[in-house]
Order: structure tokens, then sequence, then C-alpha cells
């Protein structure tokens, strides 16, 4: 077999054989195949496409090119869940302790923060000595223990897509949907669990800008969960504006705590029973509503936020800093930005919004940069609210004031008004099974 000949074959719009598909996978991990062969026929795969089969073919290869996490120890349903990724997106921090509480078994692996979007790793570790790295047996021991353990991404998972992934960052061959597809469920493959829900992020923040092209990837990776014998849901949820009110690690943290005691943003709590009761059909059998019930009951009686406090203590962080956030450390200063008249805020950029807070310190542009994890943002208005004149809509915290210039001009960039009052924008927009 040669790699000439399957470049050949795409580019000319065929459809490839599962045998060439893990000719491409294994001999591109092996080095064996160039990196501009490699690009060619990615590049082939964005202007031809493939077939419901090739792709699943191919993101089955990518999954096994590594370690494939063994979960059979753990006792009971296995759960998972995956964002696409987006600004002030903390749902893992809340729904993953919601669906623990109720006896989901949830072995979580997370991602750290690149570019304008945030990463659970990191909020994690502005939590007090919160331990990110654990051995495979300290892993599985408390999700069998507690059923709740969330670390970053470790061992040698889905190594092809790492290759592929760098490769279609400098080569303009990111956004493609069984590009995108095969990627985000050969690390949920590798990853293990059983159950997946998939929250798929649409509008300005999102890597799918559209709610046609969002709901084009959902199926494609719900198709691909299927064949692959997981039960898979994708959720397609509102990413033109950031969720919840906080953008930036710690500032994060205390909002999906002040969200598990009843006291969160309206857009974010219904976000996290959405995913939460989404999670929860596939672990307890029951009917959506009745999980939706039981997700809202686990923020109402404490159970979920009892859980967040017992996978911090159980991970080395300081479970006190849960119970009273006050203790999270603050950023030496804050900056408020006002509205100039009255009127409504008309769009509001979510990608530039996280830009903003990556300036003031709250994120990476490249994975060598150092957080500073009491930066970030407070919303006090977003898209549709009316503002008057003189009214802070927002409160940029940094410790270096010097990044208050450039965040400043970021976030005001984001920022669109109208004298018309603005329509809300829906939440949730559609969930594919
Ligand atoms: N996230 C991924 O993991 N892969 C992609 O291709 C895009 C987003």
């Amino acid at each position: 077999m040669r790699i000439y000949d399957i470049i050949h074959k795409k580019r000319n719009g065929e459809e490839l054989t599962d045998e060439e598909i893990r000719f491409f996978v294994a001999e591109s991990v092996g080095s064996k195949i160039k990196d501009y062969q490699i690009t060619a026929l990615l590049m082939a795969v964005c202007f031809n496409g493939m077939t419901e089969r090739e792709t699943a073919t191919l993101t089955m290869e990518m999954a096994k090119s590594g370690d494939m996490v063994d979960l059979s120890e753990i006792e009971g349903y296995t759960v998972d869940k995956h964002s696409t990724g987006g600004v002030g997106d903390k749902t893992t921090l809340i729904v993953t302790p919601i669906v623990a509480s109720l006896g989901g078994k949830v072995a979580k692996m997370s991602g750290r923060g690149l570019g304008h979007t945030g990463g659970t790793v990191d909020k994690l570790e502005s939590i007090e000595g919160f331990r990110t790295t654990l051995s495979g047996d300290e892993f599985l021991n408390q999700v069998n223990k507690i059923g709740l353990c969330v670390v970053g991404q470790s061992g040698d998972l889905a190594p092809a897509d790492k290759k592929f992934y760098a490769l279609r960052n400098d080569t303009a061959t990111v956004d493609c949907i069984p590009l995108i597809a095969s990627s985000i469920m050969s690390k949920k493959l590798a990853a293990g669990s059983k159950g997946i829900v998939l929250d798929v992020k649409t509008g300005s923040g999102a890597f799918m800008k559209s709610v046609e092209e969002s709901e084009q990837l959902a199926e494609a990776m719900v198709k691909i969960g299927k064949a692959a014998g997981r039960d898979t849901v994708a959720v397609i949820t509102n990413m033109d504006i950031p969720l919840g009110n906080a953008v930036g690690n710690s500032l994060e943290v205390i909002e999906a705590v002040e969200t598990l005691k009843g006291n969160g943003a309206e857009d974010l709590t219904t976000v996290c029973v959405e995913l939460a009761s989404n999670m929860l059909t596939l672990v307890t059998g029951r009917d959506k509503d009745a999980c939706t019930e039981l997700a809202k009951d686990a923020i109402a009686d404490g159970s979920a936020l009892e859980k967040l406090k017992e996978m911090v203590r159980e991970q080395g962080g300081n479970p006190e800093w849960i119970a009273d956030t006050a203790l999270f450390p603050k950023a030496k200063h804050k900056c408020e930005i006002k509205a100039e008249s009255d009127g409504y805020i008309e769009h509001m950029d979510a990608e530039k919004i996280g830009v903003a807070s990556l300036m003031l310190g709250a994120g990476r542009n490249t994975k060598e940069d150092e957080l500073d994890f009491s930066a970030g943002i407070i919303l006090q208005a977003k898209t549709g609210d009316k503002v008057i004149g003189g009214e802070t809509i927002a409160t940029l915290y940094a410790n270096d004031e010097s990044k208050f210039e450039s965040a400043v001009q970021k976030f005001n960039e984001a920022i669109e008004f109208s004298s018309e009052p603005v329509e809300k924008q829906k939440l949730i927009y559609s969930v594919i099974r």
C-alpha cells in the first residue's frame, strides 16, 4: 500500500477502504509518512469529505493509536461529558458533581485552556493544593470511592490526534467536520466511558459559528459514538454570549460554587441542568423530565455541592475554599467598564471577551504561558440587557495593572449597543440522540 495512492484517491473524491485508513493512521504515528503527505490527505478530506463509515474508521484508528483507558474496574455506569469549548464554560465543575451525587460514575479527563477558551484543569488548579495528575490506580480508586474524579489528560491518549491537530492548526484544516468529529471522539473513545454527552457550542465564541454547522458536527459525533458502542447524546448550546457572568479561572470556580448553592446565573444553571439531565438519562434509564427534577434537587438539597467538596478533598485541594470562596486570593487591581448612554446590549462577541480575559492574564497564547488565577472578567450585563448610562457593565481584574489598556480596548470591541430592545437568544438549540 502506498500513501501516494491514498492521497490520489481522496483527492479524486473516492471513498477510502478501512485498510487504507488504518494504514494512514498507523504509518503517520510511526512517522513513516511525511508531514506534507499527512497534510495533503487532510486537505483532500476538507475538500471531498468522508462518508460515515470512513469517519467512524478514522476515529477508531486514532483512538487505538495510543492508550485505551480501561474503566472495567469501576462499578456502575461510567459517563463522560465533553464541551467543544467556549468562554466562561465552567459546566464540568457543576455538572459532574450533580451526576456523581446521583450515582453516575464520572472518570473525566479534561484539558487546559488555550487561546480564548478556558480549560477545566486550569480552573481546578486555582484551588489551593488541588492535584490534576493522579496515577491510574488513584484515578480508578477515587471514582469507585466517591463516583467522581477530574484529572488532566495523561499518558499517551490518541497520539494520532496530537499529530494531526498540530498539522491542521498550521495548514487551515481545523474547521472540517469529519476531522473535528474524529479528533474529539477519538479522545472520548480512548477515555473509556460507556456514556458520552457532548456539549456542542454554537456562536461567536465557538468553533462552529452557525447552528446548522453545529448540528452537522453533533450528528457526525453521535454516529461515531454509536458505531463504537457508546451511548452518545449531543446538546447544541449557545456560545454567542459567554456562559454565566465570570470569565477567568478562580472567578469561574467561585461562580460554579454559587451555582451549586442555587445562586447561579439563569443561563449557566439552565445549560448545566440540561447537560446533567441528559447524562442522568443514560445513567438511570429514567425519562428526561424525571432526570431534570433529579438534577435540580441535587442543587437544591446541597448534595452536588457536597460532592464537589469531596472531590476537592480527595484530590489534595483545600475544601475550605469551596465552603468559603472568600478564601480565593483576589486580584490586586480592578477596572470597571461603564455604559456611555442608556440602551440595550445588542451583541457581545464571546471570542473577543475570551481574548480580553486572556490579555488580563487568565489565559494562554502558547502552552508555556503562566496563568494569573485571579485575573478575569465579571459581566454585570449581557446581550439583551437594558443598561443605563454610567452603569457598570463589566469589571476587569488583574494583578498587573499594565494589562488593562489592551484588555479594555478588546472588551470594548466586543460590545455593540442598540437604542432598541434586543430579543433574548436561545440557550439550548437541540438535542441529538
Ligand atoms: N477540539 C478538538 O479536540 N479537536 C478539534 O478538531 C477541534 C476542537
